[in-house]
């Protein structure tokens, strides 16, 4: 057993639906050992600039079921490589993690529990080797952090897009058109491919398979050609064709990962409308695959990922990621999961029974 009084808390990266499950089981958890918890304001920003608050029952009650996070958050303010603007306007790139690390020691924080995405475990692998204790919870609604299963998040992102996706069919067969639908996930093609196959996509394009538009083209036609005259189709935002390149809408220079991707959709609307003559329309789900309350999945999710986090710094296990292995919890090193992306496999079952059930994935 582990003698720590007090845990530091942060949310970092983009926000997503269960966060405030995992605070207020953090922080129950905790509080019900006799332990002390500090949120952190902000994600990392929270933790450079010294900005914390106590959490105590009344802080975490009634946010079970409300989006967001009641920390805030950021994926831009890497304590490793933070932005700061020089005498000629140009912005140079610094280490402010000893800031970091005095904070953490002035707070009196003795563990630091990070609830993030791949960035985030990153930043916690480096905390970790100078020195900081830390337990990571795997967060994104992109599904795509290695040694889980499942990520908290997915399960509410997939269910917007699944339910925009059945909104979307009744004009597609309306109007015999091809409707697309752009689904977020960055370099993993989880919410296309799940939303997809909930939803009955005819067409999903996806990352992991490059897609090839004479192929796309033709399954449009021959479901016209046998009466079926609209199309379904999901795209991830990071699909790009066999002999192109991802579609980058900005690049963002202070965060982890720099680019934001987006467009494909309107390419894949221009390029089939040119090629078929099919009217097409596009809808992009951006932020709102983030927004909004928790599916019940997400928040029972959260609230065991919370409670395993406090459970494993207890018995004095530091500087893991708690994980879904299965049915079950368990946990990993941070640090082999920092930097590693969990993505499609395109022989996998799931692949197979989309394809069995007459899914095209453009190939
Ligand atoms: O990682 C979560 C995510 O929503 C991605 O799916 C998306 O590409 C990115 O974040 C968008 O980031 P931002 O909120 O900075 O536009």
């Amino acid at each position: 057993m582990a003698d720590i009084k007090k845990i530091g808390l942060l949310t970092a990266g983009g926000d997503c639906p269960g966060l405030n499950a995992v605070i207020r089981a953090v922080t129950k958890a905790a509080l019900t050992r006799g332990l002390e918890v500090v949120g952190i304001e902000d994600g990392f920003a929270g933790l450079i600039y010294g900005r914390m608050r106590e959490l105590d029952w009344n802080a975490v009650s009634s946010i079970l079921s409300q989006g967001g996070t009641i920390l805030g958050s950021s994926n831009r303010d890497n304590p490793f490589r933070f932005p700061r603007k020089k005498a000629d306007g140009e912005t140079e790139f610094v280490d402010v993690s000893d800031r970091v690390l005095d904070n953490i020691a002035h707070a009196g924080l003795e563990v630091l529990v990070c609830v993030g995405g791949d960035g985030t475990m990153s930043m916690a692998a480096q905390m970790a080797e100078k020195g900081v204790k830390v337990m990571g919870v795997p967060k994104t609604i992109d599904n795509d952090l290695a040694a889980t299963d499942v990520t908290f998040g997915f399960d509410s992102a997939l269910t917007t897009a699944t339910e925009a996706l059945d909104k979307l069919h009744t004009t597609a067969a309306s109007h015999h058109r091809v409707m697309i639908m752009e689904t977020m996930g960055r370099y993993a093609g989880w919410i296309a491919l799940y939303s997809g196959l909930a939803g009955g996509g005819d067409i999903i394009l996806l990352p992991e398979m490059p897609y090839d538009l004479d192929s796309v083209c033709r399954t449009v036609e021959r479901r016209n050609s046998k009466g079926k005259r609209f199309s379904l189709l999901v795209v991830a935002e990071g699909a790009r064709p066999r002999d192109g390149e991802m579609v980058v809408r900005k690049v963002i220079k202070e965060s982890t990962d720099q680019l934001r991707l987006g467009g494909i959709g309107q390419k894949l609307a221009d390029d089939i409308e040119s090629r078929t003559g099919i009217e097409c329309r596009v809808t992009v789900l951006g932020h709102l695959q983030r927004g909004g309350s928790p599916t019940a999945y997400d928040r029972i999710l959260g609230t065991r990922f919370g409670v395993a986090a406090v459970e494993l710094l207890c018995q004095g296990q530091f500087n893991r990621m708690v994980t879904l292995k299965g049915t079950e919890i368990s946990s990993a090193p941070v640090s082999e999961v920092a930097g590693k992306l969990r993505r499609v496999d395109p022989d996998s079952e799931i692949i197979r029974a989309a394809r069995a059930v007459g899914t095209s994935f453009g190939v």
